[in-house]
């Protein structure tokens, strides 16, 4: 469940009690109001600004004020069932990112229960609709113009409408079969994969005779087709040679590759226990494991590491100082000197090595 759905539900549980129901202050709230002043109005005449117009808010789906330009997050809102009322309008206020990502609100959010009481006590003196107000059938019959209650009820409808064709009317939900055969992801902890196994021994054969044409009897690839053997202790080189033994983190993207995209051109076209069996394979080509025996099944994958998997970390960007400030990001006029352009591509040579080399001569040849 979304965010904003879990709170409507709690709104709903709130408003059940009796005495919250308006708790605020409409006069000290319109001092609030100043906070908002600046991109909301309210009141006759009242015209959309930086955000749009507030009159008539309450039972309004979010959204839908005529005439104003929302964020696409703000219309998802809408669109998924968000109604504004007293505890929907309290949510967004206190914290609005949080209660609607990627909404172009840019507020910090009210802090203080008394300033968010006060505030929509004020806003409901311009809103028929009680602020409780909990569900599409109360608020509809409030709801001032009969466009916002036809928005309103179009904006609700897509929920049971994605079962038959969606918003736009087209195709139909995938089955069961059709999704099961689309999800054969599998995962570092071993998620999704299928019960099975196979032996260094039995995955030999199948290699040689599927895969070596093309990837070398050892994994040391023919011509130029990849190299899946070897280039141990070359991550640090100028041109190290990453492999599934020296590089890849994880066995379970093996899994996953040779059952999802190989053989090449003929895609899909093993067994699950053919594919551990090639896995196992691939791992004894790696020196991961040393005895032709060795059987790799569903219980015992997770066991194995790759050498290389702790040299991997966990994406953390959204910890990081700069993604966790959450700061609007620069737009416009962002470098504080005039922009020129110093070097042009068919000038600086991009391209490593000498021109002489056949292979490298033309690699990143910008013109
Ligand atoms: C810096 C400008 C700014 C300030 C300050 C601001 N808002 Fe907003 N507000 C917006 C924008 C822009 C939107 C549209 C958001 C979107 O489309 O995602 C919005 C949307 C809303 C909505 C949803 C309306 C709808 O029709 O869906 C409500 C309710 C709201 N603001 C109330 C308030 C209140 C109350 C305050 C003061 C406590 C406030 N806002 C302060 C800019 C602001
Ligand atoms: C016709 C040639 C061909 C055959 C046969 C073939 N492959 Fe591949 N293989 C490729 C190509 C091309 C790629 C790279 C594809 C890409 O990067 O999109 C690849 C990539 C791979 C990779 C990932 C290598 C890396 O480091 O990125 C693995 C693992 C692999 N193949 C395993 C197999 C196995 C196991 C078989 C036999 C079941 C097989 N391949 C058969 C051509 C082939």
């Amino acid at each position: 469940m979304s965010k904003f759905l879990k709170a409507l539900c709690l709104g709903t549980a709130l408003a059940a009690l009796p005495g919250l129901a308006i708790a605020g202050d409409a006069a000290k709230g319109e001092k609030v109001f100043k906070k908002c002043a600046a991109c909301h109005a309210v009141g006759d005449g009242a015209r959309n600004k930086v955000g749009p117009q507030l009159n008539e808010v309450f039972g309004r789906t979010a959204g839908t004020a005529e005439d104003y330009k929302y964020s696409k997050a703000m219309i998802q809102a809408g669109a998924d069932g968000l109604v504004w009322n007293e505890s929907t309008i309290a949510a967004y206020l206190a914290k609005p990112k949080d209660m609607i990502k990627g909404t172009k609100m840019a507020f910090a959010g009210l802090k203080k229960q008394e300033d968010l009481d006060n505030v929509i006590a004020y806003l409901a003196s311009f809103s028929s609709a009680s602020p409780a107000a909990q569900d599409q059938s109360s608020a509809e019959p409030a709801a001032a113009e009969q466009t916002q209650t036809a928005d309103a009820s179009a904006a609700a409808a897509p929920v049971s409408a994605t079962r038959d064709g969606g918003v736009f009317g087209l195709g139909r939900e995938a089955t069961e079969d059709e999704i099961a055969a689309w999800d054969i992801d599998i995962r570092p902890d071993g998620t999704g994969l299928p019960v099975g196994s196979g032996t260094v021994a039995d995955g030999e054969p199948i290699y040689s005779e599927n895969c070596a044409v093309c990837h070398g009897d050892f994994g040391e690839g023919v011509g130029r087709w990849p190299v899946l053997a070897g280039g141990h202790d070359t991550l640090r080189e100028d041109r190290p040679e990453k492999t599934i033994g020296s590089y890849w983190p994880y066995l379970s993207t093996v899994y996953d590759y040779v059952r999802r995209a190989m053989p090449y051109g003929n895609a899909r076209s093993l067994s699950d226990d053919d594919v551990y069996a090639l896995t196992a394979y691939l791992l004894y080509l790696n020196d991961v494991v040393t005895d032709e025996d060795f059987e790799l099944s569903n219980e015992n994958f997770t066991d194995i590491h790759l050498p290389n998997e702790e040299n991997f970390i966990a994406d953390n960007r959204a910890d990081e100082e700069h993604y966790a400030q959450k700061g609007e990001p620069c737009m416009s006029d962002c470098k504080p000197n005039a922009v020129e352009i110093t070097m042009r591509a068919r000038i600086l040579d991009v391209t490593p090595g000498s021109v002489d080399d056949d292979e490298a001569a033309g690699v990143g040849g910008v013109d």
